[in-house]
């Protein structure tokens, strides 16, 4: 496939990476095409890896990856462009955490909205999906590092996009039965709040490297 991934941070570089590795063509995105660290992420990754603006990015991919700073992926997907993004599957790896008051940051949208909404409203032609924003960014692509089964989560309006999603996922090394799909885009909500209990995880076990297992009762009869 053509992906585009907006982002040129740890997650950025990490799906990128590992979509190149596995023979996608990836076009990293930044505010201006140029950007030092995609200039130097496309020179390291051979063939299959080009640079540009969040513009170029969207427009290049058959499929998007957001992973720009939450408090400003609103904004990061306007340059990009509606246009651009109509039809189109919209990975959500954001979060939309606050650092400017500190440690620990607070949600810039919470409670009965969220951010990934608040992108499938301003762009109601894409096909937004949340999914990975609960987990590391070295564990998005290799769930491996975290031993035994464990969950990840993807929401979101469109059941095609979903199951692309999912197949992308398969990809990564997440086998089908740990992914757990929510149901519809305001599932964001709950995957999004989740992020002061993983920050406080991160501190009470002294890694990033977890995740969480979801775990039912079987069945009656
Ligand atoms: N780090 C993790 O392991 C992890 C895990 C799960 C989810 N997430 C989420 O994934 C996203 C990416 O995280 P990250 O740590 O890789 O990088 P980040 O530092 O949160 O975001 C970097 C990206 O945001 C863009 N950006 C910053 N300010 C902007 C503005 N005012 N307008 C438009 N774009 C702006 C930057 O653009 P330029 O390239 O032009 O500088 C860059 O591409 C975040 O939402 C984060 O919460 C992170």
């Amino acid at each position: 496939m053509h992906i585009g991934v907006l982002g040129t941070g740890t997650v950025g570089r990490t799906l990128s990476q590992a979509l190149v590795d596995r023979g996608h063509e990836v076009r990293m995105g930044a505010r201006s095409a140029g950007n030092e660290t995609a200039v130097a992420w496309a020179e390291q990754s051979g063939p299959l890896a080009s640079e540009g603006s969040f513009a170029d990015a969207v427009a290049f991919g058959d499929m998007a990856f957001n992973a720009t700073a939450g408090a400003h992926s609103l904004e990061a997907l306007e340059m990009a462009g509606a246009e651009q993004l109509a039809g189109k599957l919209l990975v959500d790896v954001s979060n939309p955490l606050d650092f400017s008051q500190g440690m620990p940051p607070t949600l810039t949208v919470c409670n009965d909205d969220s951010l990934a909404e608040q992108l499938q409203r301003a762009f109601p032609e894409a096909r937004v999906v949340k999914a990975l924003n609960t987990v590391t960014a070295a564990v998005m692509v290799e769930p491996d590092l975290v031993p035994g089964a464990h969950t990840i989560f993807v929401c979101g309006d469109d059941a095609e996009a979903k199951a692309q999603t999912a197949r992308l996922l398969e990809e990564f090394g997440w086998p089908p039965g740990s992914i757990l799909d929510l149901g519809d885009i305001t599932a964001a909500r709950g995957m999004e709040m989740y992020l002061p209990l993983w920050l406080r995880l991160w501190g009470a076990t002294g890694t990033p490297v977890l995740n969480v297992d979801v775990r039912v009762a079987a069945a009656d009869g």
